[in-house]
């Protein structure tokens, strides 16, 4: 193995699997784990979204494998979970972050579009962390899974979901529960809007962005290294009696949803 300059380190010597790893946060997750001596595979349904960020892995010092896998298709989860095993040697680490999403009121919405994101956000992260227990279970080990404060008010044109992240918060909280006895650490994160990702992108309008910046306490946008960084401590000993939290990574935004009587 390559000698690694970044000693002593929060993840050295562990390997994360990371879905949806290929982009955005969980692009920036990937990347803090690599730093802090972590081998990375990463996922999601297209090659080419992965290989860049692979190469970015790589270039860090650490194994790095990427995979094309439908999370909503449980065999193919099965099938890139046992290859990224074989590969890396260990899975220490499952951050659950592949999701779907787009604007749509419930009533213009087809059932097929609900239950599309609830398969993908929901299911995928239940197929995969299931999928991953027998290598979690070898040493002990964390999931996280990237949640939304999307579910905690109602959020307009985000039925699906908020209903799907909802679903995430209840598995977390389950699985916490029942995977403990293993040594096994569920958290999960819900991060507020993070600038420069395609959820930003897809789902906010110049005027949207504008109000979020005025309604934050801290005045400003989330970065992909403030939930990398919240994602390094769940998922390192320096979160070692932490089970079953969402960590709410958003700068109190959604706690500032609610109107102030006599403000605009
Ligand atoms: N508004 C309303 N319905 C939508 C929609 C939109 N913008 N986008 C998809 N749907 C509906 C489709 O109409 C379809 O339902 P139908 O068969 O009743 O018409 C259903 O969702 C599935 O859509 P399809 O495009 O076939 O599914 P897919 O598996 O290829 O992709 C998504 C589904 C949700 C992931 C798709 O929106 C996508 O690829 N998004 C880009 C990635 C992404 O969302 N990233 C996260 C950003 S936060």
């Amino acid at each position: 193995m390559m000698s690694r300059v970044f000693e002593p380190t929060l993840l050295d010597g562990k390997a994360a699997l990371i879905t949806g790893g290929g982009t955005g946060i969980c692009r920036g997750i990937a990347l803090a784990f690599a730093a802090h001596g972590c081998d990375v595979a990463i996922t999601s349904r297209k090659i080419e979204h992965l290989e860049p960020t692979r190469d970015e892995l790589r270039a860090r010092g650490v194994r790095a494998a990427a995979k094309a896998a439908d999370v909503r298709d449980a065999a193919a989860v099965a099938g890139m979970i046992a290859e990224v095993a074989a590969e890396l040697g260990r899975i220490d680490i499952v951050i659950n972050g592949a999701a779907g999403n787009f604007i749509c009121l419930a009533e213009n919405l087809s059932p097929n579009g609900f239950g599309t994101v609830v398969d993908i956000d929901l299911k995928g992260t239940f197929n995969v962390s299931r999928a991953a227990l027998p290598h979690l279970k070898a040493q002990g080990g964390t999931v996280v899974n990237i949640s939304a404060t999307l579910p905690y008010l109602g959020t307009i044109g985000q039925s699906h979901a908020a209903a799907a992240k909802a679903g995430v918060d209840s598995l977390t909280r389950t699985l916490a529960v029942e995977w403990g006895p293993h040594g096994i650490r569920v958290n999960g994160i819900a991060p507020g809007p993070i600038e420069g990702t395609e959820g930003v992108r897809r789902l906010t309008t110049e005027k949207s962005r504008a109000s979020a910046l005025t309604s934050c306490p801290l005045g400003r946008m989330g970065t992909t290294d403030d939930i990398a960084n919240a994602a390094l401590y769940l998922a390192s000993d320096a979160a070692s009696y932490v089970n079953g939290v969402t960590l709410v990574v958003d700068g109190g935004l959604w706690l500032r949803s609610a109107r102030i009587l006599g403000e605009d």
